[in-house]
Protein backbone atom coordinates (compact mmCIF):
# COMPACT_ATOMS: atom_id res chain seq x y z
CA UNK A 1 0.00 0.00 0.00
CA UNK A 2 3.05 2.42 1.10
CA UNK A 3 5.24 2.17 -2.29
CA UNK A 4 2.08 2.25 -4.32
CA UNK A 5 1.01 5.78 -2.60
CA UNK A 6 4.82 6.87 -2.54
CA UNK A 7 4.83 6.01 -6.17
CA UNK A 8 1.63 8.09 -7.41
CA UNK A 9 3.46 11.26 -7.66
CA UNK A 10 3.33 13.12 -11.07
CA UNK A 11 4.18 10.04 -13.11
CA UNK A 12 1.54 6.87 -13.06
CA UNK A 13 2.59 3.42 -11.28
CA UNK A 14 4.07 1.51 -13.63
CA UNK A 15 5.62 4.19 -16.24
CA UNK A 16 9.71 4.01 -16.29
CA UNK A 17 10.90 7.32 -15.48
CA UNK A 18 13.28 8.50 -18.57
CA UNK A 19 12.69 10.60 -21.72
CA UNK A 20 10.12 9.20 -23.59
CA UNK A 21 8.72 11.39 -25.70
CA UNK A 22 5.03 13.11 -25.90
CA UNK A 23 3.64 12.60 -29.15
CA UNK A 24 2.60 15.78 -30.59
CA UNK A 25 0.78 13.70 -34.12
CA UNK A 26 -1.12 10.06 -34.11
CA UNK A 27 -2.08 9.04 -37.36
CA UNK A 28 -4.49 6.33 -38.10
CA UNK A 29 -4.45 4.49 -40.96
CA UNK A 30 -7.18 1.69 -41.83
CA UNK A 31 -6.39 -1.28 -43.91
CA UNK A 32 -7.95 -3.82 -45.62
CA UNK A 33 -5.86 -5.69 -48.07
CA UNK A 34 -3.39 -2.92 -48.52
CA UNK A 35 -0.15 -5.49 -48.18
CA UNK A 36 1.47 -3.22 -50.94
CA UNK A 37 0.18 0.15 -50.20
CA UNK A 38 1.25 0.73 -46.69
CA UNK A 39 5.13 0.58 -47.03
CA UNK A 40 5.00 3.12 -49.41
CA UNK A 41 2.30 5.43 -47.18
CA UNK A 42 4.91 4.73 -44.11
CA UNK A 43 7.79 5.75 -46.21
CA UNK A 44 6.52 8.83 -47.33
CA UNK A 45 5.28 10.02 -44.09
CA UNK A 46 8.23 9.14 -42.81
CA UNK A 47 9.69 11.86 -44.95
CA UNK A 48 6.85 14.41 -44.80
CA UNK A 49 6.62 14.11 -40.97
CA UNK A 50 10.05 14.99 -40.45
CA UNK A 51 10.42 17.39 -37.41
CA UNK A 52 7.39 16.27 -35.87
CA UNK A 53 7.09 13.67 -32.77
CA UNK A 54 5.12 11.22 -34.42
CA UNK A 55 2.95 7.66 -34.04
CA UNK A 56 1.24 5.96 -36.66
CA UNK A 57 -1.39 3.16 -35.40
CA UNK A 58 -2.27 0.88 -38.56
CA UNK A 59 -5.85 -0.35 -37.89
CA UNK A 60 -6.26 -3.70 -39.99
CA UNK A 61 -9.35 -6.06 -39.94
CA UNK A 62 -7.44 -9.37 -40.18
CA UNK A 63 -6.59 -8.69 -44.44
CA UNK A 64 -6.46 -12.01 -46.01
CA UNK A 65 -3.73 -10.40 -47.73
CA UNK A 66 -1.76 -10.58 -44.93
CA UNK A 67 -0.95 -6.61 -44.27
CA UNK A 68 -1.17 -6.41 -40.59
CA UNK A 69 1.88 -9.07 -41.12
CA UNK A 70 3.81 -6.99 -43.55
CA UNK A 71 3.08 -3.79 -40.63
CA UNK A 72 4.29 -5.77 -37.51
CA UNK A 73 7.41 -6.40 -39.41
CA UNK A 74 7.88 -2.59 -39.54
CA UNK A 75 6.52 -1.87 -35.99
CA UNK A 76 9.36 -4.62 -34.92
CA UNK A 77 12.04 -2.09 -35.81
CA UNK A 78 10.20 1.55 -35.70
CA UNK A 79 8.74 1.93 -31.98
CA UNK A 80 6.54 4.21 -33.22
CA UNK A 81 4.83 2.34 -36.15
CA UNK A 82 2.24 0.12 -34.45
CA UNK A 83 -0.21 -2.54 -35.86
CA UNK A 84 -4.03 -2.77 -34.54
CA UNK A 85 -5.46 -6.26 -36.18
CA UNK A 86 -9.13 -6.65 -35.14
CA UNK A 87 -10.21 -10.33 -35.96
CA UNK A 88 -13.48 -10.67 -36.80
CA UNK A 89 -14.74 -6.98 -37.36
CA UNK A 90 -15.43 -5.17 -40.67
CA UNK A 91 -16.05 -1.61 -40.72
CA UNK A 92 -13.64 1.60 -42.27
CA UNK A 93 -15.48 4.13 -39.32
CA UNK A 94 -15.43 1.56 -36.42
CA UNK A 95 -11.50 0.73 -37.30
CA UNK A 96 -10.53 4.78 -37.19
CA UNK A 97 -13.00 5.57 -33.95
CA UNK A 98 -10.70 2.93 -32.53
CA UNK A 99 -7.53 3.98 -33.92
CA UNK A 100 -8.37 7.41 -32.70
CA UNK A 101 -8.87 5.61 -29.07
CA UNK A 102 -5.70 4.01 -28.90
CA UNK A 103 -3.51 7.61 -29.84
CA UNK A 104 -1.75 8.91 -27.05
CA UNK A 105 -0.99 12.21 -29.10
CA UNK A 106 -3.02 15.19 -28.55
CA UNK A 107 -3.80 15.53 -32.56
CA UNK A 108 -4.94 12.84 -34.68
CA UNK A 109 -4.48 12.53 -38.35
CA UNK A 110 -6.65 9.59 -40.42
CA UNK A 111 -5.48 9.23 -43.93
CA UNK A 112 -5.88 6.47 -46.01
CA UNK A 113 -3.87 3.59 -46.89
CA UNK A 114 -3.43 3.58 -50.79
CA UNK A 115 -2.54 6.88 -51.32
CA UNK A 116 -5.04 8.73 -52.92
CA UNK A 117 -4.55 11.43 -50.16
CA UNK A 118 -1.50 14.20 -50.41
CA UNK A 119 0.09 13.19 -47.13
CA UNK A 120 2.42 16.31 -47.72
CA UNK A 121 -0.96 18.17 -46.66
CA UNK A 122 0.00 16.93 -42.99
CA UNK A 123 2.58 19.81 -41.66
CA UNK A 124 0.22 22.30 -42.90
CA UNK A 125 -2.80 20.70 -40.89
CA UNK A 126 -0.86 20.11 -37.63
CA UNK A 127 0.45 23.94 -38.03
CA UNK A 128 -3.03 25.12 -38.06
CA UNK A 129 -4.45 23.03 -35.09
CA UNK A 130 -1.30 23.47 -32.91
CA UNK A 131 -1.81 27.63 -33.81
CA UNK A 132 -5.32 27.32 -32.71
CA UNK A 133 -7.02 28.27 -35.65
CA UNK A 134 -9.26 25.27 -35.36
CA UNK A 135 -10.61 22.18 -34.30
CA UNK A 136 -10.75 20.30 -37.16
CA UNK A 137 -8.93 20.34 -40.60
CA UNK A 138 -10.15 18.66 -43.79
CA UNK A 139 -8.27 17.82 -46.53
CA UNK A 140 -11.09 18.41 -49.10
CA UNK A 141 -11.27 17.30 -53.33
CA UNK A 142 -13.86 20.14 -53.65
CA UNK A 143 -12.08 23.18 -52.78
CA UNK A 144 -10.27 23.03 -56.44
CA UNK A 145 -11.92 22.54 -59.67
CA UNK A 146 -11.05 18.86 -61.04
CA UNK A 147 -9.33 17.99 -58.15
CA UNK A 148 -11.43 14.62 -58.01
CA UNK A 149 -10.97 13.76 -61.89
CA UNK A 150 -8.23 11.48 -61.20
CA UNK A 151 -9.33 9.42 -57.80
CA UNK A 152 -13.08 8.95 -58.99
CA UNK A 153 -15.14 7.37 -61.71
CA UNK A 154 -17.71 9.86 -63.12
CA UNK A 155 -20.52 7.73 -61.58
CA UNK A 156 -18.84 7.91 -57.97
CA UNK A 157 -18.15 11.77 -58.52
CA UNK A 158 -21.59 11.94 -58.92
CA UNK A 159 -22.43 10.02 -55.86
CA UNK A 160 -19.94 11.90 -53.71
CA UNK A 161 -21.06 15.45 -54.60
CA UNK A 162 -25.08 14.38 -53.85
CA UNK A 163 -23.58 12.54 -50.54
CA UNK A 164 -21.54 16.06 -50.17
CA UNK A 165 -24.67 18.04 -50.10
CA UNK A 166 -26.72 15.91 -48.29
CA UNK A 167 -24.76 16.33 -45.31
CA UNK A 168 -24.30 19.66 -45.51
CA UNK A 169 -28.36 19.57 -45.44
CA UNK A 170 -27.69 18.02 -42.12
CA UNK A 171 -25.37 19.42 -40.37
CA UNK A 172 -26.00 22.54 -41.73
CA UNK A 173 -22.16 23.89 -42.32
CA UNK A 174 -20.74 25.04 -45.26
CA UNK A 175 -18.11 22.26 -45.43
CA UNK A 176 -16.76 21.51 -48.89
CA UNK A 177 -15.94 18.05 -48.37
CA UNK A 178 -18.27 16.77 -45.02
CA UNK A 179 -17.61 12.94 -46.19
CA UNK A 180 -13.54 13.33 -47.18
CA UNK A 181 -11.23 10.42 -45.40
CA UNK A 182 -8.45 12.62 -45.02
CA UNK A 183 -8.61 15.01 -41.72
CA UNK A 184 -6.95 16.01 -38.58
CA UNK A 185 -8.55 16.85 -35.09
CA UNK A 186 -7.94 17.06 -31.40
CA UNK A 187 -8.42 13.88 -29.78
CA UNK A 188 -10.73 14.79 -27.42
CA UNK A 189 -13.05 16.25 -29.42
CA UNK A 190 -13.45 12.76 -31.05
CA UNK A 191 -13.38 11.20 -27.70
CA UNK A 192 -16.24 13.09 -26.15
CA UNK A 193 -18.18 11.80 -28.27
CA UNK A 194 -16.49 8.25 -29.63
CA UNK A 195 -19.91 6.35 -27.42
CA UNK A 196 -22.09 7.39 -30.30
CA UNK A 197 -20.77 7.44 -33.47
CA UNK A 198 -21.42 4.96 -35.71
CA UNK A 199 -18.89 1.69 -36.39
CA UNK A 200 -20.09 0.85 -39.79
CA UNK A 201 -20.06 2.53 -42.91
CA UNK A 202 -17.65 4.82 -44.66
CA UNK A 203 -18.42 8.28 -43.10
CA UNK A 204 -16.69 8.38 -40.76
CA UNK A 205 -15.97 12.52 -40.81
CA UNK A 206 -19.58 13.31 -41.52
CA UNK A 207 -20.63 11.56 -38.02
CA UNK A 208 -17.90 12.89 -35.97
CA UNK A 209 -19.04 16.77 -36.96
CA UNK A 210 -22.68 15.83 -36.56
CA UNK A 211 -22.43 14.11 -33.04
CA UNK A 212 -20.92 17.63 -31.78
CA UNK A 213 -22.90 19.26 -29.06
CA UNK A 214 -20.95 22.26 -30.44
CA UNK A 215 -20.23 23.20 -33.56
CA UNK A 216 -16.42 23.07 -34.20
CA UNK A 217 -14.05 25.17 -35.48
CA UNK A 218 -13.44 23.99 -39.28
CA UNK A 219 -10.81 24.25 -41.72
CA UNK A 220 -9.82 22.89 -44.87
CA UNK A 221 -7.07 22.77 -47.14
CA UNK A 222 -7.89 21.32 -50.95
CA UNK A 223 -5.49 18.81 -52.60
CA UNK A 224 -6.01 16.32 -55.58
CA UNK A 225 -7.78 13.25 -55.14
CA UNK A 226 -4.84 10.92 -56.70
CA UNK A 227 -5.28 7.15 -58.18
CA UNK A 228 -5.43 4.16 -55.97
CA UNK A 229 -2.07 2.81 -55.79
CA UNK A 230 -2.60 -1.14 -55.26
CA UNK A 231 -5.49 -3.37 -55.03
CA UNK A 232 -9.07 -1.96 -55.24
CA UNK A 233 -11.74 0.09 -53.19
CA UNK A 234 -13.68 -1.18 -50.95
CA UNK A 235 -16.66 1.22 -51.99
CA UNK A 236 -19.82 -0.41 -52.47
CA UNK A 237 -23.72 -0.41 -52.82
CA UNK A 238 -23.77 -1.97 -48.71
CA UNK A 239 -21.74 0.98 -47.94
CA UNK A 240 -23.63 4.05 -49.85
CA UNK A 241 -26.81 2.15 -48.16
CA UNK A 242 -25.54 2.99 -44.60
CA UNK A 243 -24.58 6.02 -45.05
CA UNK A 244 -27.81 7.02 -46.59
CA UNK A 245 -29.25 5.39 -43.57
CA UNK A 246 -26.64 7.44 -41.35
CA UNK A 247 -27.83 10.56 -42.72
CA UNK A 248 -31.61 10.13 -42.48
CA UNK A 249 -31.16 8.79 -39.26
CA UNK A 250 -29.74 12.28 -38.30
CA UNK A 251 -32.22 13.84 -40.03
CA UNK A 252 -34.72 12.41 -37.27
CA UNK A 253 -32.68 13.74 -34.59
CA UNK A 254 -31.35 10.25 -34.05
CA UNK A 255 -35.42 9.02 -32.74
CA UNK A 256 -35.22 6.58 -35.99
CA UNK A 257 -32.11 4.02 -35.67
CA UNK A 258 -30.07 3.69 -38.82
CA UNK A 259 -30.73 0.01 -38.92
CA UNK A 260 -34.63 1.01 -39.06
CA UNK A 261 -34.24 3.84 -41.85
CA UNK A 262 -32.23 1.29 -43.64
CA UNK A 263 -35.22 -1.30 -43.29
CA UNK A 264 -37.69 0.93 -44.48
CA UNK A 265 -35.08 2.06 -47.59
CA UNK A 266 -35.59 -2.13 -48.57
CA UNK A 267 -39.15 -1.96 -47.83
CA UNK A 268 -39.87 1.02 -50.45
CA UNK A 269 -37.13 -1.50 -52.88
CA UNK A 270 -40.25 -3.93 -52.21
CA UNK A 271 -42.81 -1.36 -53.70
CA UNK A 272 -40.68 -1.40 -56.68
CA UNK A 273 -40.04 -4.76 -57.10
CA UNK A 274 -43.79 -5.39 -56.51
CA UNK A 275 -44.73 -2.84 -58.93
CA UNK A 276 -42.38 -4.27 -61.66
CA UNK A 277 -44.03 -8.06 -61.21
CA UNK A 278 -47.22 -6.77 -61.45
CA UNK A 279 -47.01 -5.65 -64.52
CA UNK A 280 -44.93 -8.71 -66.32
CA UNK A 281 -47.40 -11.08 -64.82
CA UNK A 282 -50.21 -8.86 -66.57
CA UNK A 283 -47.88 -8.78 -69.78
CA UNK A 284 -47.78 -12.80 -69.12
CA UNK A 285 -51.63 -12.97 -69.43
CA UNK A 286 -51.91 -13.40 -65.49
CA UNK A 287 -55.61 -11.91 -63.62
CA UNK A 288 -55.03 -9.11 -61.98
CA UNK A 289 -55.78 -11.10 -58.26
CA UNK A 290 -52.92 -13.80 -59.21
CA UNK A 291 -51.00 -11.04 -60.58
CA UNK A 292 -50.87 -9.18 -57.40
CA UNK A 293 -50.28 -12.14 -54.92
CA UNK A 294 -47.41 -13.25 -56.87
CA UNK A 295 -46.18 -9.34 -57.08
CA UNK A 296 -46.54 -9.11 -53.28
CA UNK A 297 -44.42 -12.86 -52.63
CA UNK A 298 -41.84 -12.08 -54.73
CA UNK A 299 -40.83 -8.64 -53.33
CA UNK A 300 -41.47 -10.23 -49.62
CA UNK A 301 -38.83 -12.40 -50.73
CA UNK A 302 -36.27 -9.99 -52.10
CA UNK A 303 -36.96 -7.51 -48.84
CA UNK A 304 -35.95 -10.52 -47.24
CA UNK A 305 -33.28 -11.30 -48.99
CA UNK A 306 -31.50 -7.55 -49.27
CA UNK A 307 -32.11 -6.99 -44.99
CA UNK A 308 -30.64 -10.38 -44.49
CA UNK A 309 -27.39 -8.93 -47.23
CA UNK A 310 -27.06 -5.40 -45.96
CA UNK A 311 -29.40 -4.56 -43.02
CA UNK A 312 -28.13 -7.12 -40.91
CA UNK A 313 -25.47 -8.69 -42.46
CA UNK A 314 -23.35 -8.55 -39.32
CA UNK A 315 -25.78 -10.86 -38.18
CA UNK A 316 -26.38 -12.51 -41.49
CA UNK A 317 -28.26 -16.02 -41.95
CA UNK A 318 -27.26 -18.58 -43.90
CA UNK A 319 -28.16 -22.37 -44.74
CA UNK A 320 -31.12 -23.80 -42.93
CA UNK A 321 -31.66 -20.81 -40.62
CA UNK A 322 -31.91 -18.60 -43.86
CA UNK A 323 -35.08 -21.11 -44.53
CA UNK A 324 -36.70 -20.88 -40.97
CA UNK A 325 -35.77 -17.00 -40.84
CA UNK A 326 -37.80 -16.73 -44.08
CA UNK A 327 -40.87 -18.57 -42.87
CA UNK A 328 -40.43 -16.66 -39.12
CA UNK A 329 -40.48 -14.21 -41.54
CA UNK A 330 -43.22 -13.97 -43.71
CA UNK A 331 -45.36 -14.66 -40.80
CA UNK A 332 -44.78 -11.54 -39.02
CA UNK A 333 -45.40 -9.53 -42.10
CA UNK A 334 -48.44 -11.80 -42.25
CA UNK A 335 -49.68 -9.96 -38.84
CA UNK A 336 -48.26 -6.69 -39.92
CA UNK A 337 -50.38 -6.79 -42.47
CA UNK A 338 -53.06 -7.56 -40.56
CA UNK A 339 -52.64 -4.63 -37.95
CA UNK A 340 -51.81 -2.23 -40.75
CA UNK A 341 -55.64 -2.74 -42.19
CA UNK A 342 -57.01 -2.57 -38.21
CA UNK A 343 -55.18 0.49 -37.81
CA UNK A 344 -55.82 2.15 -41.11
CA UNK A 345 -59.78 1.18 -40.31
CA UNK A 346 -59.10 2.66 -36.83
CA UNK A 347 -57.85 5.73 -38.25
CA UNK A 348 -60.84 6.20 -40.71
CA UNK A 349 -63.10 5.89 -38.51
CA UNK A 350 -61.96 9.15 -36.62
CA UNK A 351 -61.39 11.24 -39.83
CA UNK A 352 -62.28 11.68 -43.05
CA UNK A 353 -58.87 11.62 -44.82
CA UNK A 354 -58.25 8.54 -46.78
CA UNK A 355 -54.46 8.74 -47.14
CA UNK A 356 -54.20 9.62 -43.34
CA UNK A 357 -55.81 6.55 -42.43
CA UNK A 358 -53.67 4.41 -45.10
CA UNK A 359 -50.56 6.18 -44.26
CA UNK A 360 -51.06 5.27 -40.04
CA UNK A 361 -51.90 1.71 -40.99
CA UNK A 362 -48.76 1.11 -43.51
CA UNK A 363 -46.83 3.28 -40.70
CA UNK A 364 -47.80 0.73 -38.02
CA UNK A 365 -47.54 -2.09 -40.33
CA UNK A 366 -43.74 -1.18 -41.46
CA UNK A 367 -43.36 -0.60 -37.46
CA UNK A 368 -44.39 -3.78 -36.69
CA UNK A 369 -42.34 -5.70 -39.15
CA UNK A 370 -39.10 -4.03 -37.90
CA UNK A 371 -39.41 -4.48 -34.53
CA UNK A 372 -40.81 -8.10 -34.85
CA UNK A 373 -38.33 -9.39 -36.93
CA UNK A 374 -35.92 -7.86 -35.27
CA UNK A 375 -35.96 -9.54 -32.46
CA UNK A 376 -37.42 -12.99 -34.23
CA UNK A 377 -35.92 -13.12 -36.95
CA UNK A 378 -31.88 -11.62 -36.89
N1 LIG B 1 -9.78 -1.48 -41.21
C1 LIG B 1 -10.54 -1.31 -42.30
N2 LIG B 1 -11.73 -1.99 -42.37
N3 LIG B 1 -10.14 -0.50 -43.28
C2 LIG B 1 -10.93 -0.36 -44.37
C3 LIG B 1 -12.16 -1.03 -44.51
C4 LIG B 1 -12.57 -1.89 -43.45
O1 LIG B 1 -13.62 -2.51 -43.46
N4 LIG B 1 -12.70 -0.67 -45.70
C5 LIG B 1 -11.83 0.19 -46.28
N5 LIG B 1 -10.75 0.35 -45.49
C6 LIG B 1 -9.57 1.19 -45.73
C7 LIG B 1 -8.90 0.91 -47.04
O2 LIG B 1 -7.93 -0.12 -46.93
C8 LIG B 1 -8.27 2.26 -47.35
O3 LIG B 1 -7.06 2.43 -46.68
C9 LIG B 1 -9.28 3.25 -46.79
O4 LIG B 1 -10.00 2.54 -45.78
C10 LIG B 1 -10.24 3.80 -47.85
O5 LIG B 1 -10.89 2.72 -48.49
P1 LIG B 1 -11.13 2.67 -50.06
O6 LIG B 1 -11.78 1.38 -50.34
O7 LIG B 1 -9.87 3.00 -50.78
O8 LIG B 1 -12.18 3.85 -50.20
P2 LIG B 1 -12.45 4.78 -51.46
O9 LIG B 1 -11.17 5.33 -51.98
O10 LIG B 1 -13.34 4.07 -52.40
O11 LIG B 1 -13.29 5.97 -50.73
C11 LIG B 1 -12.68 7.18 -50.38
O12 LIG B 1 -13.57 8.23 -50.63
C12 LIG B 1 -14.71 8.26 -49.78
C13 LIG B 1 -15.61 9.39 -50.18
O13 LIG B 1 -15.94 9.33 -51.53
C14 LIG B 1 -12.24 7.17 -48.92
O14 LIG B 1 -11.37 8.27 -48.69
C15 LIG B 1 -13.39 7.29 -47.97
O15 LIG B 1 -12.89 7.49 -46.63
C16 LIG B 1 -14.27 8.44 -48.35
O16 LIG B 1 -15.39 8.49 -47.51
MN1 LIG C 1 -9.30 4.65 -51.88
Amino acid sequence: MKTVLAAAGPHPVGVAEGPAAAYVLTVVIPTFNERDNVPVLLARLGRTLGGVAWQIIVVDDDSPDGTASVVKAIAAADGRVSCLRRVGRRGLAGAVVEGIMAASAPIVAVIDADLQHDETLLPAMLEHLRADRADLVIGSRYLRPGAVALGLSPMRRAGSRLAAWLARRVLKTEVSDPVSGFFMVRRNVVEAVAPRLSSHGFKILFDIIASQPAPLRILELPYDFAQRRAGESKFDGRVAADYLSLVMARLTGDLIPPRAVMFGLVGASGLIVHLAVLRLCQGLGARFAAAQLIAALTAMTSNYLINNAVTYRDRRLAGAALLTGYLRFAGLCAIGLIANVAVAGLVHRLTPAWWLAGAAGALFGAAWNYVSTSVAVW
